[in-house]
């Protein structure tokens, strides 16, 4: 299965281009085996932080599978990872990255190729803050060690900033929870006027939402499953889902949505039910 791929404009390298689906692995309970089911089925993208404990079983998945698939470029698979928020200031930020890195490494890859600022909080003056963080990553573009610098969790306010201070890198992507129950309209917007590609969290919304009349009734009409729906609702509201399963039956049909396509009344009548649900938290809001 041969997952399509977008163009991430705003990369340090022209002509860079993402693949439209990601494997998420928070939560895994099998990392190193679920990332390398992935790879077999055709992911090339996948997701993973500080915080989910497993960066280094996640490099190592992508490592052996590179070793035993030359055909496949390493530039090919992006290994995309976290550190926790922008708290650390420079100094600060330069150690988490330090880290990350010797945990790739430890697995087997010598360079991250998307470094994801978690959440936008951090300590006061926060745009300076913010914008000392952003210096020390970019660093490590500029040393070939992370390949593209990202944000999750950025509000339009967070956002702004890149282009008030006019950086060197702007963010790539803005991975955020996005679904027909919390749209978040005004990053939509912003992120498409400044080519920062939309990447969804959480597009199953955690199975919680598979019985909605609107989600069975397209399920229905194209002849797909509830997840398959929430996940072509996220491509074709212009997203990038990573949706996490350690199933690799679950695995290939989440990635097995370039058969159809939803209208876009279908996309605008689903997310008529916007009702501003989190499953975890709100950091978009952070001063
Ligand atoms: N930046 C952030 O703050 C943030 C926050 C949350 C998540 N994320 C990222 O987004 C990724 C995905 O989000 P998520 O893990 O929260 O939730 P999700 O992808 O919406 O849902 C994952 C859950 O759905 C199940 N599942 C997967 N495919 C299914 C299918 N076809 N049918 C039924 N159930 C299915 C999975 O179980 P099985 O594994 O058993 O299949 C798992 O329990 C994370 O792994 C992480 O990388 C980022």
């Amino acid at each position: 299965m041969a997952i399509p791929t977008r163009a991430l404009k705003n990369a340090p390298k022209a002509g860079t281009v993402i693949p439209v689906i990601g494997l998420g692995v928070y939560s895994s309970n099998s990392t190193t085996k679920s990332v390398t089911e992935a790879l077999n089925l055709g992911y090339r993208l996948f997701d993973t932080a500080n915080e989910y404990q497993n960066e280094t079983d996640t490099a190592k998945g992508i490592s052996e599978w590179l070793k035993s698939n030359p055909n496949v470029k390493r530039e090919d698979v992006w290994y995309c990872t976290k550190i926790d928020d922008a708290r650390g200031g420079y100094e600060g930020t330069k150690s988490r990255v330090e880290e990350a890195l010797t945990k790739a490494k430890v697995g087997g890859l010598d360079y991250i190729d998307m470094l994801i600022i978690h959440a936008p909080y951090t300590a006061p003056p926060h745009t300076e803050t913010r914008m000392k963080v952003w210096k020390a990553l970019s660093e490590f573009v500029d040393d070939g060690k992370i390949r593209t610098l990202a944000v999750s969790n950025y509000g339009v306010k967070h956002l702004k900033e890149f282009w008030d201070a006019d950086t060197k890198y702007k963010p790539v992507l803005n991975q955020i929870e996005s679904s027909p129950w919390n749209v978040h309209q005004d990053i939509h917007d912003y992120c498409n006027e400044h080519d920062i590609v939309v990447e969804q969290y959480s597009p199953l919304i955690r199975g919680k939402k598979f019985d909605e009349p609107g989600v069975q009734s397209l399920a229905k009409k194209y002849n797909k499953t509830p997840a398959q729906i929430l996940i072509r609702w996220g491509i074709d509201k212009g997203m990038l889902p990573i949706p996490k399963s350690d199933q690799p039956q679950r695995q290939k049909s989440n990635a097995d949505v370039f058969d159809f396509k939803l209208t876009p009344d279908e996309v605008t009548a689903l997310q008529d039910l916007d009702s501003y649900l989190y499953l975890e938290w709100d950091p978009t809001v952070a001063p």
